[in-house]
């Protein structure tokens, strides 16, 4: 019993224990990331808080990190002119992107510039974050009234405050973390699993679907309310749009062995957790318009299922 206790009493003190002695700077010792394996009752937690964190008071930029890890967090009301769909950034990087294994975004500022394939140029973060609203986001599918009375679709670009705001926070979370970060790249299944996706059973994905993942998703995906948490849709009309990479099926893959289900991530197998991205992947999504401009530098991967159907004759590759 009052070992039970003291257990409790350290379990506590660890939680409560400030994540990184200081912020920013300093002899701070590295926040850890939320770990992956966890339940409902770490759902809100953030190492790295900026509504909460006194040491940004001090900052200029404190005002646009607090409004990027709001953005971050509630995207589709917050954002409301560039989210076509149910999602926030929040739904996928979980934690606000400070979680172990689930897509985390600490430290991942001072990887970019980088080279992206999809699009075949440099990305800057803020590049980068535009992808996230037009793909994940599904911003393609806004329209704006003009002044003449027609409905047109506006894409965001870099110069856009949303993104702007959602760097500063990417950033003030990346400060102090050497580049690339260990964590990052965690989500993937490693070759040697990977099953060719001609291979894969929508029929097995379905039922392992409804099995591990209908309680909180619903088995039509679209999510159910969990306390205060609702899990977002799955597929159609206000999921992700089919340019997203987690319309890919081994990418949706790695998210799910390793994130979902909430409750016990990492309970799946490799192959579980493909079988059920395969179903997933198998279902209508929103079509991201700019598919044709995508992967003009390099092949298409074979997990781009939505850029494999029905494709358009594309010109020869011009590999460089
Ligand atoms: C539907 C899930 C989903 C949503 C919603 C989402 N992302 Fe992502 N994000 C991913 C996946 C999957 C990757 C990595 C793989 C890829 O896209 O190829 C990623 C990658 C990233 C990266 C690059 C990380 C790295 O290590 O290079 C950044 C930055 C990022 N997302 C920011 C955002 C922001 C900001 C938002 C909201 C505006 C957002 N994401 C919304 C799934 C999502
Ligand atoms: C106990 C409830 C629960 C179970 C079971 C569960 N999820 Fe989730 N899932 C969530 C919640 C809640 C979120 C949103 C997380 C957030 O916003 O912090 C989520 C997010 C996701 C996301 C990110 C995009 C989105 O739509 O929110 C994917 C993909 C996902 N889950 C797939 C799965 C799959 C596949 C399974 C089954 C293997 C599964 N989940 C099982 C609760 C659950």
């Amino acid at each position: 019993m009052i070992r039970t206790a003291r257990t409790l009493v350290l379990i506590i003190a660890a939680a409560a224990a400030p994540a990184r002695a200081q912020h920013p700077g300093g002899d701070s010792v590295r926040a850890p990331l939320v770990p992956a394996s966890t339940t409902m009752v770490t759902a809100w937690d953030f190492p790295l808080n900026p509504l909460t964190d006194s040491s940004l008071a001090a900052s200029p930029r404190a005002s646009q990190v607090r409004r990027g890890f709001r953005l971050f967090t509630r995207t589709a009301e917050e954002a409301p002119a560039l989210t076509g769909n149910g999602l926030a950034c929040g739904n996928c990087h979980l934690n606000a992107g400070q979680r172990e294994r689930a897509l985390p975004l600490t430290g991942v500022a001072g990887v970019f510039p980088e080279y992206n394939k999809r699009e075949g140029r440099i990305f800057s973060l803020e590049d980068r974050i535009v992808g996230c609203f037009m793909r994940s986001q599904n911003a393609t599918a806004i329209r704006a009234d003009t002044p003449s009375g027609d409905r047109i679709r506006t894409y965001p670009d870099t110069s856009a405050a949303e993104v702007a705001d959602i760097a500063a926070y990417i950033r003030w979370i990346s400060e102090g973390t050497g580049a690339p970060p260990p964590w990052r790249g965690h989500n993937t299944i490693a070759a040697d699993s990977l099953i060719p996706v001609d291979r894969l059973d929508p029929a097995r994905g379905k039922s392992l679907f409804q099995e591990h993942c209908s309680s909180c998703h619903g088995n039509d995906g679209q999510g159910v309310a969990i306390g205060d948490k609702k899990a977002g849709p799955l597929w159609g009309p206000r999921s992700w749009n089919d340019g997203a990479g987690a319309a890919r099926v081994y990418t949706l893959a790695g998210f799910i062995r390793y994130a979902m289900p909430y409750l016990n991530p990492g309970c799946l197998t490799a192959e579980e957790a493909q079988q059920i991205a395969g179903y997933i992947t198998s279902l209508p999504r929103p079509a991201y318009p700019l598919k044709r401009y995508d992967y003009l530098r390099t092949r298409i991967p074979p997990d781009a299922v939505y850029y494999q159907r029905g494709a358009p004759e594309r010109p020869p590759l011009n590999e460089h």
